[in-house]
Parts: C-alpha cells; structure tokens; sequence
C-alpha cells in the first residue's frame, strides 16, 4: 500500500510573483494581482478536484499593510468584488477567516465575516483565507485567550498540549501536509508557523498568475517522492 499516491490533506499555498509578473510586463502591480485572482480561481477548483480537503493561501498579511495605498485597496476591493466567484464555483465548500479582525475596512470584514456564516454548515472540503494575517500574532492571539480562560477558570493549565493549543488558533484546522510558495522565494514568511511543523515544502520558481494545474501536478508528485517520517525512523 505504500505505492500508493498520496494526496495531502491539507494544502497550503504563499500566493507570491504577482508583482513580477505585472512588471515584466511593463503592467501595474495591480494587474498582476488580477491575474493572480484568476490563477487561485482556475487553481482551488482542480485542487480540490483532486481530493485535497483543507486549502490555506495567504492572500494578505499584516506586513502587506506597508505597501502603498492604491495597491492596498486593489487588493482589499478584490476580496470584495470578486472571491465569491470563488465560492460559487467550488461546491460546498466551508470558508474560513484566519487573521486578525482588527485594522480592516468594515466592507472587507463584512465580506470575510458573511461568507463564514454563509458557508458553516458545508462539509466537501476547506477554503481557509489567511487575511491581515501573520503567523506569530495566530500564536500570540492564542496565548492571550488561553489567559483570558485561565483567569476565568475555564482551563487547567496542567492540560493544556499541542492539541488543546491548536483550538485557541484563529482555526482549529489540520497541520498542513504540503506547503508551497511560488516564484522561487525560500522562506515562509510568517506564514502558519503553528500548523507547519511537519509540512513538505516546495519552492517553484514560477510567478503565482503563471502557477496552473499542470503546475500543481509537479508539485504533487514531488510531495509522493518525500518521505515523511515525522521525527521517527522508517
Ligand atoms: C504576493 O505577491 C501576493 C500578494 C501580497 C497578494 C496575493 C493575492 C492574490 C493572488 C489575489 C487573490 C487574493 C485576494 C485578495 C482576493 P507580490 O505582490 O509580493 O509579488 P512580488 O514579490 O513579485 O512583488
């Protein structure tokens, strides 16, 4: 049974290259964050197409606030006007919010916060938006609730391990399996620092817009060629 390919549970993916690719262009960073809206559109469907139940992109962080303002907008006006296409087109799929709620524009957060209610009850599979997001503040906002309890005598701290720890996280969602980020950058970046302790990274060299399904099949059977022993031995 060991042959058998493997598809992972949990995908996670650093949306990055949108501003090359627009420059190599001679076009607008924008541009290359719509070409990069339409990449992820195409890319969720074949993604969970192919049985992988849990997606994470981290589609805007708590350091992307330093960019310019036009920029900021687009990207913000972006999730608004457009990521319910997304939702439309891929079936019964429950979409989650990690990030802080703080700092956002109401519409921004009215949009994250109504796709979540609309979408709690469904069961295929898992799109979490990592939005005004950053790994430490996931792992700071946890402690300060896990305090909050604490003071409340709502927890002992005695009990408190990995698993209880990972429900105080913006979400309780499975360690991710196969971590990807485009454009030939080797770092995560903040980026689910939690829930990537055991998770198979790759680094394509190719700019997020130009990232498409075939792309996503490499990726894939590179993830079959790892042998993942989880600190054990084999
Ligand atoms: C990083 O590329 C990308 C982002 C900061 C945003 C990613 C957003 C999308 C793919 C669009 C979908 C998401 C939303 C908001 C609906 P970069 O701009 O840092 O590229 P560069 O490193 O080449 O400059």
């Amino acid at each position: 049974m060991d042959n058998e390919y493997k598809i992972p549970n949990h995908v996670a993916i650093i949306l990055d290259g949108n501003g090359r690719w627009a420059k190599k262009r001679g076009l607008k960073r924008s541009m290359g964050h719509k070409a990069g809206f339409d990449t992820l559109k195409k890319l969720s469907k074949y993604i969970f197409k192919k049985g992988v139940k849990t997606l994470s992109i981290f589609a805007f962080s708590t350091e992307n606030f330093k960019r310019n303002k036009e920029e900021v907008d687009y990207l913000m006006d972006l999730l608004v006007g457009k990521f319910r296409e997304i939702l439309k087109q891929n079936n019964n799929t429950k979409i989650l919010f990690s990030g802080r709620r703080t700092n956002l524009r109401d519409d921004v957060l009215n949009a994250l916060e109504q796709m979540e209610e609309e979408t709690k009850n469904n069961t295929e599979c898992v799109l979490n938006v990592c939005f005004n997001y950053g790994g430490k503040t996931d792992i700071v906002d946890a402690a300060k609730k896990i305090a909050e309890d604490y003071k409340n005598n709502l927890i002992d701290i005695n009990d408190l391990d990995e698993e209880k720890f990972g429900k105080y996280l913006y979400n309780s969602i499975p360690d991710i399996d196969l971590l990807i980020r485009t454009s030939g950058e080797i770092r995560i970046s903040n980026f689910m620092l939690f829930q990537s302790a055991y998770a198979e990274m790759y680094f394509p060299e190719t700019l997020f817009p130009d990232f498409k399904e075939k792309d996503f099949d490499v990726a894939l059977d590179v993830y079959n060629k790892r042998d993942r022993r989880f600190g054990g031995v084999k």
